[in-house]
């Protein structure tokens, strides 16, 4: 039987943009968790910011104007997207102020929660069709270039970690496999260690920031 790749199941930068969703979820819902069990966030918050602001520099430079060429109509869509990562922004910066003055505000985490499961779903449905629809395969690696070489190597040496972190045990070996071979020996030999080491702590410790 031959090993199952990635892009036998769909082109990877979609599969890659939808992973990122899922993790952004996980992560989201672990949030809205601490904040209601009375714990600090401020931890969790950063890491969030990272990613998303990595994951939104993508879209706003690469993969929304590649859109707006490919299908002009989608416009409307792309601004209201990009609206929706400032206000993004904007909200994670409020949050990250109050944990800094030691509060966590809860009802607005649940509001980012909110905020951040709209902003998903009309990516899904509403960027993604047309995405998947309107490229060629040649057209998807070109992308997967592109969005490489838009990425600062600060970004990729955060959410590479975090994104393998957040994969299933049983794809994890598939996806470490897709990254690029520099990126992927970056991983396996200081990375992973340092974003472990950085972000990952016991709770209790997480809980007390
Ligand atoms: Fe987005
Ligand atoms: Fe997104």
């Amino acid at each position: 039987m031959e090993p199952i790749t990635c892009t036998a199941l769909a082109p990877p930068p979609v599969l890659g943009f939808l992973a990122v969703h899922a993790a952004l979820r996980r992560d989201c819902a672990d949030l809205v968790a601490v904040a209601r069990a009375g714990g600090a966030v401020g931890h969790r918050l950063a890491l969030l910011d990272r990613v998303l602001t990595a994951h939104h520099r993508g879209e706003d430079a690469v993969l929304l104007p590649l859109l707006r060429s490919k299908e002009p109509d989608i416009a409307e869509v792309t601004k209201v997207v990009e609206d929706q990562h400032v206000r993004l922004d904007a909200a994670i910066d409020g949050l990250r102020a109050a944990a800094a003055d030691g509060r966590t505000d809860v009802d607005g985490v649940a509001e980012l929660a909110d905020l951040l499961a709209d902003h998903l779903a009309l990516e899904e449905q509403h960027l993604l069709p047309t995405w998947v629809a309107s490229l060629s395969p040649a057209d998807h690696e070109r992308f997967a270039r592109r969005l490489r070489r838009a990425t600062p190597w600060r970004d990729i040496a955060v959410v590479v970690p975090w994104l393998l972190d957040a994969v299933p045990d049983p794809f994890r070996q598939v996806a470490e496999g897709e990254l690029p071979r520099p990126v992927r020996f970056a991983y396996r030999h200081g990375l992973r260690s340092r974003f472990e080491r950085t972000w990952h702590r016991p709770a209790a410790v997480a809980l007390a920031v």
